[in-house]
């Protein structure tokens, strides 16, 4: 069988190497698509692949259409929703993620990025520890529980909302349940983002949810840009002049951020949450085994399109 990785951020040379030594030992020949410029690229790469691994690439319905033999294929990372599974469904393509696989990167930027802004982006002036301020975590999955874990060795308060996670599960790693979304938002000196970017969290940060935060307030969000109500984040900064927002996926308006709110404001220039060697072998590496076992056994343990 052919696996193709396509990736536009291409993984890191020693993930590469790992992805196709298991390929090659699966019986399988590896190709590979990086860095490419113009979505026709993908189209004909993926033309003859019956695998294939990704990151935030987008597998569009043209896409799929113009696979015309893939049999599965396997987002590297934990967000799928770059996948149009119902086009997936359609022609019986298996689609998986490799959950939990690259969340601890994404959990120490959070860190990193709650410090740099603490700090005034690393500029001269008066800032802040993470000391001490209360932590609102919204979504307790692998990468909320593993910013919850960081933080609470920095002396941070942990709070957590999560509608999907038992309450009992959650206190029971030290972590105090917010009732409602408000309260989170209304206790916490910082909250940072955990949710997928469905058709339910989209534009779900809005104003109600951060106009309610305390004096200083910092939102983080490592997650996806598509949950934030763009527009009110905006009107929120524009009235509150102590709230904060770091985020590593620039906001479609960040241009209009940065010069509005400065030093307030903080976007990674491209998103970087999983860039890191561990995370890139620990998703590539799990991509290609899910790969290879549905070739050889049928597993589809982490199939999305049940
Ligand atoms: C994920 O959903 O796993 C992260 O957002 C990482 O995305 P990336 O592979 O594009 O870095």
């Amino acid at each position: 069988m052919k696996v193709l990785v396509a990736t536009e951020k291409p993984f890191s040379k020693i993930a590469v190497d790992q992805i196709r030594e298991i390929v090659e030992k699966g019986g399988h020949t590896l190709a590979l698509l990086e860095k490419y410029t113009d979505v026709a690229q993908f189209y004909e790469a993926v033309a003859n692949a019956d695998a294939l691994i990704v990151r935030s690439d987008k597998v569009t319905r043209e896409v799929i259409a113009a696979a015309k033999n893939l049999k599965i294929v396997v987002r590297a990372g934990a967000g799928f929703d770059n996948l149009d599974l119902a086009a997936c469904t359609e022609r019986g393509i298996v689609a998986m993620n490799t959950p939990g696989q690259n969340s601890n990167a994404v959990a120490e930027l959070a860190i990193g990025m709650m410090i740099y802004i603490s700090r005034n982006c690393f500029t001269p002036g008066t800032g802040s520890e993470l000391k001490g301020k209360t932590l609102g975590i919204q979504a307790y999955g692998n990468v909320g529980r593993l910013v919850a874990e960081h933080a609470k060795s920095f002396g941070m308060k942990i709070m957590a909302f999560d509608p999907f996670v038992p309450a009992e599960k959650i206190q029971a790693e030290g972590v105090e349940v917010a009732a409602t979304l408000e309260e989170l938002y209304e206790k916490s000196n910082f909250v940072s983002l955990h949710i997928p970017a469905t058709e339910q969290t989209k534009g779900s940060i809005n104003y109600n949810l951060l106009s309610r935060m305390p004096k200083g307030g910092c939102l983080v969000n490592t997650a996806r840009k598509e949950v934030i109500n763009e527009a009110e984040l905006v009107k929120v900064l524009e009235e509150r002049e102590d709230l904060k927002y770091v985020t590593d996926i620039a906001a479609s308006n960040q241009a209009e951020l940065n010069e509005k709110f400065g030093k307030r404001v903080f976007a990674t220039p491209k998103k970087m949450g999983a860039e890191t060697a561990e995370a890139n072998v620990n998703a590539g590496v799990a991509a290609a085994n899910q790969i290879c076992d549905y070739f050889a056994t049928g597993n589809t343990r982490f199939q999305l399109n049940k």
